[in-house]
């Protein structure tokens, strides 16, 4: 029913600041629909005439119409408890097709975990007697918060070892927390129109990426959190599709469940904790329930919330949801040795975005420390505010300011937006040297890895830059330095390690430049790995072996020790070593290392990609979730001609354009991610992605919108790439009968 779907089952005035108390009698055939569920409380059941039955089911909190849901069908269910700080018991029941009932412990974990946490971190607690979860094949979002009944797609719910990655046993954790949460932000405080839809969205994915923060490793989840947003959320705020994380304007509502909404609009919730700090934070919170409980409002409101509870003024921080496009900020250092003092210059500028010519200076929350020879943090003395600890946060609310830091006995390096403190980008021009420096000493993880990406930018983007010249890539040796440091330190979590020999992928280095030079990046980034990987052969392959006497299980230890090994197989596999990939499919215990060993070999065309492929597809063809992982390990495979092969994959059985995994699995994995496949020089690619979104979008518009969105970037490539891609969207844009969905995407895509 979210956004606008509640109209579409009877007369409604369905905004959501439309609330109402809810009472809903199913009635139903009692052989093919043994279970008929509703939000809120079961208050009467029983048998009709002629084979059929009823249940009566009312929800005493009012509530929108979008967050009504009702279920019927032949369900088995998983069900146990969870007892509130305050004693209540709760029954919580897991549901799913039957052949997947064993599938759904994890998620019951996860949610008994997320209750406990919300408890002990925000202080709140659920307030039914009854928690229900449905699982579903066909559905366009992760997951739902209907009240009491959440509704979710079966990949989000449905995990085992055999079947599920440790990166999809992360994301159930991490989605169920996101829709339990959503009972406090989101349903008992609810959003007044849908302009307002980060007030719940983005609070709620900060929620979430705290609580698997707090049971995960916090470091690899910022870093997981900051590739994702810099890889697909910095492109949508720099393209026809930017816009605020509080929306002036929509065509059609489901195009505005996007990256910024619910990713930017996470970091403008990050960016009050960072500063306020979690006591001021979670007062700022209080004040929200205490004023808006049962209430539906704005963006404004919560804002006035946190400066209310905090004494503070944060008018300016407004701009962060009117505001859209990546503001830039430019630092720079100056070090005067006489007076042992460092002066840092931080500007900032936000680009024009379509309709807002014209930014003003955020308010920007700048973390930062500043690290001696050996990489320790040194005492921050900041002229005129004293001594402010070894790390700090500045805030940045002019278009240009100077900080002062006194006390230096030698020139510090300089250690900005630690943990990624604004969504921003920085604009800091030093050498590789200090950048691999950072890389192997800077204290704070996320900023070693954050300088590893740096590094690996500058030196793929030069070598990019050398091929389109005709000349080869070069040999890298800081960088080489600082991955065998990396990769050799024996007490770094192998999480982190695994997160640092990643550089970053394609969709990122082509937002980097323009017109972006497809081939080159791709072939620079593979040229780099081989070198590698034939580099660090014999540190990868000691790694390797070490960690493979993990025994599996989903402990962070364990999870992490399988990142890095994966990592080091890829190397070793690109380096010419299939058969070690060959060898961890046929032993694998979990999907994890199927996975990997899977497509390390289909990626690098190892002669036995073909027999795993068929090995995989005998396995798993009659799982709905475990083949898209087949699919997707082809959709993205980067060797020349993936046109062709995901269009005979269209063909086979286990493809439906019918289903929203596959069509995402398939055509979203090739046209979003597949970057050198999808934009190869003969538009086959573009040809076939404007095919697939006319003939989806008779069947669901909502995910055809997603799919012709990978055209939205069509003006940042050479002439010729982009006279196809027009021509493609020109093409869409004609066709009589087009949804409004696809429409709106489209039009915005070619306008000036
Ligand atoms: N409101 C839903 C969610 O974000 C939409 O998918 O959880
Ligand atoms: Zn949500």
């Amino acid at each position: 029913c979210e956004a606008e779907g509640f109209r579409k089952i009877t007369f409604y005035p369905d905004r959501p600041d439309v609330m109402a108390r809810y009472r809903v009698r199913i009635e139903a055939d009692r052989a093919a629909y043994p279970q008929l569920l509703s939000n809120g409380n079961c208050v009467e059941r029983g048998k009709i005439g002629g084979g059929r039955h009823y249940a009566v089911w009312e929800d005493p909190f009012p509530k929108p119409s979008y967050l009504f849901a009702m279920v019927a069908g032949a369900l088995a269910c998983l069900e146990d408890h969870y007892v509130t700080a305050d004693g209540k018991r709760v029954t919580l029941k897991l549901y799913a097709e039957p052949e997947n009932i064993d599938r759904l412990d994890h998620a019951m974990a996860s949610l008994k975990k997320a209750m406990a946490w919300d408890e002990r971190r925000f202080g709140l607690s659920y307030d039914l007697e009854i928690y229900h979860i449905v699982a579903t094949n066909d559905f366009n979002m992760g997951a739902m918060e209907n009240k009491s009944l959440n509704i979710f797609n079966s990949k989000y719910l449905l995990a085992s070892p055999e079947t599920a990655t440790d990166a999809d046993y992360q994301a159930i954790e991490g989605v169920v927390g996101h829709e339990y949460y959503h009972n406090w932000t989101g349903n008992r405080v609810t959003c007044r129109d849908w302009f307002q839809l980060s007030l719940k969205e983005g609070l709620t994915v900060f929620r979430d990426q705290e609580f698997c923060a707090d049971s995960q490793s916090r470091a690899v989840k910022r870093i997981n959190d900051v590739r994702h947003l810099r890889s697909l959320q910095y492109p949508e705020d720099s393209g026809p599709m930017a816009h605020p994380v509080r929306p002036d304007s929509y065509m059609e509502i489901n195009n505005f469940y996007t990256l910024t909404v619910y990713e930017k609009g996470a970091e403008v919730v990050r960016m009050y904790h960072t500063l306020l700090g979690e006591d001021g934070f979670q007062r700022g919170m209080r004040l929200y329930f205490e004023r808006h409980d049962g209430q539906a409002v704005t963006c404004d409101d919560f804002r006035r919330a946190m400066a209310d509870a905090n004494g503070r003024d944060l008018s300016q921080f407004e701009r962060w949801y009117s505001q859209a496009g990546t503001p830039v900020v430019t630092a720079s250092t100056d070090y005067d040795a006489k007076r042992q003092r460092l002066i840092l210059t931080l500007r900032q500028r936000t680009p024009p975005t379509p309709g807002q010519a014209d930014k003003l200076p955020l308010h920007i929350p700048v973390r930062l420390a500043l690290l001696d020879g050996d990489g320790r943090e040194q005492p921050l003395e900041l002229d005129g505010q004293g001594s402010l600890g070894d790390e700090a946060v500045l805030e940045l609310t002019e278009s240009e300011q100077r900080f002062v830091f006194t006390d230096l006995a030698e020139a510090p390096v300089a250690s900005l937006f630690r943990g990624l403190s604004a969504p921003i980008k920085l604009e800091f021009p030093r050498g590789r040297d200090e950048l691999a420096f950072l890389m192997s000493h800077d204290g704070d993880p996320f900023s070693r890895w954050d300088a590893s990406q740096m590094l690996a930018t500058e030196v793929i983007l030069a070598d990019a830059e050398r091929l389109a010249r005709g000349a080869d890539c070069k040999s890298h040796p800081f960088y080489l330095a600082a991955t065998r440091r990396a990769l050799q330190d024996p007490q770094a979590d192998p999480a982190l390690i695994a997160e640092a020999l990643r550089q970053p992928d394609e969709v990122f280095l082509a937002a980097q430049v323009e017109p972006v030079p497809v081939v080159e990046i791709h072939g620079a980034r593979r040229t780099l790995r081989r070198w590698l990987a034939e580099e660090l052969n014999a540190d990868l392959r000691t790694r390797y072996h070490e960690l493979s006497a993990t025994v599996y299980s989903i402990e962070p230890r364990s999870v992490a020790a399988r990142a890095l090994r994966n990592v080091c197989l890829e190397y070793l596999v690109e380096g010419g070593d299939a058969a070690l990939a060959q060898a961890q499919y046929e032993n694998a215990d979990n999907m994890t290392d199927r996975l990997a060993a899977l497509r390390a070999v289909v990626h690098a065309g190892a002669p036995a990609a073909g027999s795993l492929l068929a090995d995989f597809y005998r396995r798993w063809r009659d799982d709905p979730l475990v083949i898209c992982k087949w699919l997707m390990v082809q959709a993205a495979d980067p060797r020349p001609g993936s046109e062709r092969r995901v269009q005979a994959l269209m063909s086979d059985p286990v493809f439906s354009l019918r289903n929203p995994n596959k069509v995402r699995s398939l055509i979203g994995t090739f046209a979003l991610l597949n970057h050198v496949g999808f934009h190869a020089a003969d538009g086959a690619g573009y040809d076939f992605l404007a095919e697939q979104v006319l003939a989806v979008d008779q069947l669901n518009p909502q995910v055809a919108a997603r799919l012709v969105a990978a055209f939205n970037s069509w003006r940042r490539y050479d002439a010729e790439r982009q006279a196809r891609m027009r021509a493609r969207l020109e093409a869409i844009m004609g066709t009589p009968g087009v949804s409004r969905d696809v429409y709106e995407i489209v039009s915005k895509a070619l306008a000036d």
